[in-house]
């Protein structure tokens, strides 16, 4: 016997994340120089220099603990989304509220509704605390929004024992989201003992399509979560800051199992700093959106065949060569994700990157489809 098979069941049966394969591993394995990476849904213009600025002015105090209150963060974003500071909860990273809102709701017995095809880290942080995850069909190929989440499956698998539910929107991988009012009467007909977590990562992204501000929904929702990240249209992917939001007495329950350093002093400063810079994120996001338009009809007048997205990223069907045609996009020195670990083995995930980047690929792509 292994030390390790001494971890308890719920975690030893657990799938891990897969991320996106980091540029350096590439190099390393192939060789290959010039890697694009398109693989993990950042944004290729990085942080805005206000929030680089303020990250080195931090530095120096790096030697002592952060505020784990995060103070300023917490005011700045209070004032941006209209709401009380106690209704936020700082996370190292989006995915760390995740984490939070399943050590605060979930245990053996419970159950946490989320849809098939819906972010891999909702069965792990689940399972990590024991509790049974119930996953609902997406929906078919023939809906306007394929491989989507199906509201009203979700609302049926809410039982008495269910404590959460999960939907992101928009959803990665599939960039797939639930129109505005299709989503205010399914968050209205989740009775009141169970969570609602609106996961909007990419909610900057919008672009003019019908995404709800889940935020300006609280009010009217005491048991609703949204939680967003500096990770994607902030640039901030490595600094690892996201939040939720929330009535104030779902805060403060997450406040019991949150570590008390959760977010660095690097991590706050920058964050906050990033706030100040809205030009920026505009930028990038404009980009983004027309980006993910004009890839999209490339791919189609090419053949290939994509979701519905409201992300910074594609799903696209790559047909029953997906994992042949990633080998070779990785040779070429551009990573996308495959996604087979969501049951998708003919899809792959592909970020939206910089015009020349996002060339580069389709260029690659159109080799592929032509050798
Ligand atoms: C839907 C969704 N939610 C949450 C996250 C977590 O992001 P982070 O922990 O970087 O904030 C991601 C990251 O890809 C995501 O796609």
């Amino acid at each position: 016997m292994n030390p390790g098979d001494l971890a308890v069941d719920c975690v030893r049966s657990l799938s891990p994340y897969v991320p996106g394969k980091p540029i350096e591993e590439l190099e390393r394995e192939l060789g290959v120089k010039n890697i694009v990476k398109l693989a993990s849904n950042e944004n290729p213009f990085g942080p805005s220099p206000c929030a680089i600025a303020a990250m080195h002015a931090a530095l120096a105090d790096a030697w002592l603990y952060p505020d784990g209150s995060g103070h300023q963060l917490k005011h700045k974003l209070a004032a941006r989304l209209g709401v009380a500071v106690d209704q936020i909860t700082l996370g190292n990273g989006s995915n760390d509220v995740l984490v939070l809102i399943a050590d605060a709701f979930l245990q053996p017995g419970l159950e946490a509704v989320y849809s098939q095809y819906a972010f891999a880290v909702y069965p792990i942080v689940v399972q990590a605390v024991g509790a049974q995850g119930v996953v609902t069909p997406a929906l078919g190929a023939e809906s306007a929004m394929p491989l989507g989440h199906d509201l009203d499956a979700m609302r049926r698998a809410i039982t008495p024992q269910t404590r959460v539910v999960f939907v992101a929107n928009p959803n990665n991988p599939t960039g797939t989201w639930a129109p505005a009012d299709d989503l205010r009467r399914f968050v209205k007909s989740v009775p009141p003992h169970v969570i609602v977590v609106l996961d909007e990562a990419y909610f900057e992204y919008a672009g003019g399509l019908d995404i709800q501000n889940g935020i300006s929904w609280l009010a009217d929702f005491p048991n609703l979560v949204v939680v967003r990240t500096f990770s994607k249209a902030w640039g901030l992917a490595g600094l690892r800051v996201g939040y939720g939001v929330s009535h104030p007495s779902v805060a403060a329950m997450l406040n019991r199992v949150r570590q008390a350093f959760n977010v660095s002093s690097v991590a706050l400063a920058g964050a906050a700093a990033a706030l100040d810079d809205e030009a920026h994120v505009s930028k990038a996001v404009s980009i983004a959106v027309a980006e993910r338009q004009r890839v999209a009809r490339e791919l189609c007048a090419l053949g290939t065949r994509t979701i519905p997205t409201a992300g910074n990223f594609l799903l696209i069907h790559a047909g029953p060569g997906a994992t042949r045609h990633f080998e070779a996009l990785l040779r070429a020195g551009i990573i996308v994700r495959p996604v087979a670990n969501y049951q998708l083995p003919e899809y792959l995930r592909v970020t939206l990157g910089t015009v020349e980047q996002n060339d580069r690929f389709l260029s690659a792509w159109r080799q592929l489809l032509i050798a």
